[in-house]
């Protein structure tokens, strides 16, 4: 007994998870003091600012996510969304949540006790007592929320019962590990990068899928006719440390090809695609979605740039037409816009609008004169 209980606390040492994250099968408790962010506020303005506009500021309180949780009522949902628990609460009891509005607030990420966690320790700490946890400054910090499975069955059980299955359901983590990147950069050097002019600090607004200045840099379309009946489109992803889409899984990402008058002429639709899987409800072991095929820009494995290319058995006329592309990224998916009340202004967003060349051949562009 004793040895088990030492053991225990050698394991706790090495602070592999110091902060008890359990990806989603517990809420987070035992802080003390519970500190509104409000409270780090007045000591670390821009931080909070960065912080109060971004997604994990809105995790429980954003219009998609309540859609979606009031769908599929389930406490765990709320283990991610809004984990801090009150002393002696019921993880089934979704109003013992405390700081529902600041989702992922800062003492999810840095406070446990009364410490607070940080990557390194600040010399000469004046303010807070500290706890150094090195694993702050890895992806596998942020993979504690970003990578997780399907429940088995529909999840929908009390806590103790509740049981993953061997099924991916946000596998933004694993996609990072099989990149170019891994080891190289990382979640934070992308997602926070440091904030500029000798103010040498990580960035708190997380810009992710609704950040349309980061869509933006980080694709490309091109077009290039590979035969007379064949129109090849590439859509390149640039710097993105994983696929994509990643995260969420109803995200996609959508091209529409435009003549001059914006009319669509083609369509493609990116995205991991889940059908039902038949083996459930036979098999409770089993989850109750399956991935089919899925269009996707895979995760890079070289230099920084993947792509997907699909090609349209287009007649060369027919592409001649096509002058615009449209990139929207769209947050419930394509099938589910079916049941959805919520407005187009929150379900999607047109990410940018610009001329597609496409090459015909040998380097010639189409509508070039000659
Ligand atoms: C009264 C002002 C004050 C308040 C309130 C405050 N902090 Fe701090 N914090 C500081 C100062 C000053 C430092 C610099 C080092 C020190 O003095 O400990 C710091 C350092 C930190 C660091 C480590 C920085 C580094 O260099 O790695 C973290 C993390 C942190 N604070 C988080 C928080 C959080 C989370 C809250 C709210 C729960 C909070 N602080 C509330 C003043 C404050
Ligand atoms: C999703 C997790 C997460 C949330 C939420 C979060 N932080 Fe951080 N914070 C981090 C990480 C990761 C680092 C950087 C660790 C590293 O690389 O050293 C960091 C760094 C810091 C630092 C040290 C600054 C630096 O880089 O030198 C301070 C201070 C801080 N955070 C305060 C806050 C405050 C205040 C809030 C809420 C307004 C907050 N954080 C919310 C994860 C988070
Ligand atoms: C406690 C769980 C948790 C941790 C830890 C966490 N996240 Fe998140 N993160 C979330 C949730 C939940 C959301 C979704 C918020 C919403 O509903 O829009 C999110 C959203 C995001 C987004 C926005 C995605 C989008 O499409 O807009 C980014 C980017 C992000 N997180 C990066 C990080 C990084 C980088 C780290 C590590 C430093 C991290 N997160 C750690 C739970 C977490
Ligand atoms: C090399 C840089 C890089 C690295 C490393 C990286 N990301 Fe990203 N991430 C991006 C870019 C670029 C995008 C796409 C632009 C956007 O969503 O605004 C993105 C998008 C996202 C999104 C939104 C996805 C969607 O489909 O809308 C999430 C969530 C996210 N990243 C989380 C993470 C997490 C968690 C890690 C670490 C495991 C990570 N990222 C590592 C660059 C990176
Ligand atoms: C293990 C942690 C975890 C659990 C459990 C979890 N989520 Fe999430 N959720 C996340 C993360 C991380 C993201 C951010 C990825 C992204 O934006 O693509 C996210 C994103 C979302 C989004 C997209 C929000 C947006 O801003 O676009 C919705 C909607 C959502 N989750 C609903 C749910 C529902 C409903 C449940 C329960 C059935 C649930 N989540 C369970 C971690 C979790």
């Amino acid at each position: 007994m004793l040895f088990a209980i030492i053991s225990f606390s050698v394991l706790n040492c090495s602070e592999k998870n110091a902060h008890g994250f359990s990806k989603g099968l517990k809420p987070i408790t035992g802080i003390s003091g519970q500190q509104s962010s409000k409270e780090c506020q007045s000591c670390h303005k821009e931080i909070f600012k960065e912080w109060e506009g971004s997604r994990h500021k809105v995790a429980f309180a954003n219009d998609l996510y309540r859609e979606s949780h009031s769908r599929e009522p389930l406490t765990w949902c709320v283990n991610c969304h809004a984990p801090v628990m009150r002393a002696g609460g019921s993880p089934e009891n979704i109003s013992d949540r405390m700081f529902r509005d600041e989702g992922i607030s800062c003492i999810v990420c840095h406070q446990r006790g009364d410490l607070i966690l940080t990557s390194r320790i600040p010399k000469n700490p004046k303010t807070h007592i500290y706890k150094e946890v090195p694993e702050m400054k890895s992806g596998e910090f942020c993979g504690h929320c970003h990578q997780f499975n399907f429940p088995k069955g529909t999840g929908n059980v009390p806590h103790d019962k509740f049981q993953y299955s061997a099924q991916a359901m946000q596998n933004t983590l694993e996609e990072w590990k099989k990149s170019f990147f891994y080891g190289k950069e990382n979640c934070q050097d992308c997602h926070m990068e440091p904030a500029g002019s000798g103010r040498e600090y990580r960035t708190h607004n997380f810009p992710g899928g609704h950040d349309k200045n980061f869509l933006k840099k980080s694709f490309q379309v091109s077009g290039k006719m590979i035969n007379r009946n064949s129109l090849e489109i590439r859509i390149i992803g640039k710097n993105i440390g994983h696929a994509f889409p990643t995260g969420d899984l109803f995200r996609t990402l959508i091209v529409r090809l435009l003549d001059k008058q914006k009319n669509e002429i083609e369509k493609i639709i990116l995205r991991y695609d889940y059908t039902v899987n038949e083996k459930y409800p036979g098999d409770r072991n089993e989850p109750s979605k399956k991935i089919r095929k899925s269009n996707i820009i895979p995760a890079p494995v070289s230099r920084g740039e993947s792509e997907y290319v699909q090609i349209f058995k287009t007649g060369g006329e027919a592409a001649k037409k096509i002058k615009y592309y449209e990139l929207s990224i769209h947050y419930i998916g394509d099938s589910n816009k079916l049941w959805t009340a919520l407005p187009d202004s929150i379900t999607r967003m047109v990410i940018d609008v610009q001329p597609l060349e496409i090459e015909i051949s040998n380097g010639q562009i189409s509508g070039d004169s000659g």
